[in-house]
């Protein structure tokens, strides 16, 4: 492995006399040629650039140049045709104080006669471009899978057994039943607490026994194929804009706090903005008189009831 270069920065700089003629302050790396070519020396007041192939030697107390010199014949050095090299940049094999290294800015990169395209700014722009790629695809990855994993989720329909006979609930008094679920979506498993609002009928001959969405067909073959006129389920999400309606005893109404939807027992629109009766939920009751609903999401804010979930 090759011995590295340490350049210290201060140091004495002495021509082969062993006058000094300056002290070490920075160094001038050309990135096209991948190398250090110039040093630059504090003279006096002034800096000046002088190339490498002046170096006789370094070491870490000075470094020495060929020939005697005269530091007029070397340019000025002008801080603001550079700009300063991050380390992570610099090749290994030297050992260099952070700070000290400095290249030539892009638009002076001309002025000094380089052609080569491949700019430390084209590199930087095309590691950036590289990286927010990288991201991109770390991100559309899982979001994407998890996207069609969602999509592909067919909505599933689970008998969900409710802590609650239907001997125990009122007649013609819609109450609040809380229960535990599973929400899947995609390859999420999220346990849950729901509500549904339970209402329960005499029987046929109850004129409520009838929810308004199913009377004017808006239920699925499912919703359809599970209704009971002992019992209505309403989901406890209004069809406006998915806020919760409550059940006012007085007024025999249900009545949404976000934008005043009123509705009647049977879940039809009284007045307000609800664009739809309440919707019903599929429902089933054992022998034994255990309620089970199939829990369902409906699309907001539209006439139609379209299941969502
Ligand atoms: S969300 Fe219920 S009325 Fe708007």
């Amino acid at each position: 492995m090759a011995q590295e270069v340490i350049f210290r920065m201060g140091i004495p700089v002495l021509d082969e006399t062993r006058r000094e003629i300056g002290r070490l302050e920075k160094l001038v790396f050309f990135e096209t040629e991948k190398k250090i070519t110039e040093i630059v020396i504090r003279e006096l007041s002034c800096l000046r650039r002088i190339p490498v192939e002046r170096i006789r030697s370094i070491e870490t107390h000075e470094l020495l140049l060929t020939g005697q010199v005269n530091p007029d014949e070397f340019p000025v050095f002008d801080p603001d045709q550079f700009e300063e090299l991050p380390t992570w940049f610099f090749p290994s094999g030297y050992r260099i104080e952070v700070g000290s290294v400095v290249t030539l800015k892009p638009s002076d990169i001309r002025i000094f006669g380089e052609t080569e395209a491949y700019t430390r700014r084209e590199f930087m722009a095309k590691s950036t471009a590289v990286v927010a790629t990288l991201i991109g695809i770390s991100l559309v990855v899982p979001i994407g899978g998890y996207i069609l994993a969602a999509v592909k989720t067919k909505v599933s329909d689970h008998w969900i057994n409710l802590p609650m006979r239907l001997d125990q609930l009122p007649l013609d008094s819609p109450v609040t039943q809380t229960f535990s679920t599973v929400s899947v979506s995609g390859w999420m498993r999220v346990p849950i607490e729901k509500t549904v609002w339970l209402i329960r009928h005499s029987g046929d001959t109850d004129p409520d026994s009838v929810a308004a969405d199913v009377s004017i067909g808006l239920d699925s073959a499912l919703e359809k194929k599970f209704v009971d006129p002992r019992l209505t389920a309403f989901s406890p999400i209004c069809p406006h804009l998915g806020c919760a309606p409550q059940w006012f005893r007085d007024q025999k109404q249900f009545i949404c706090p976000c934008h005043h939807s009123v509705y009647e027992i049977t879940g039809k629109v009284v007045s307000g903005p609800a664009p739809r009766p309440l919707d019903t939920f599929p429902v089933r009751i054992a022998p034994d008189g255990i309620i089970s609903i199939i829990y369902e999401q409906f699309s907001i804010g539209i006439p139609k009831k379209v299941r969502l979930a």
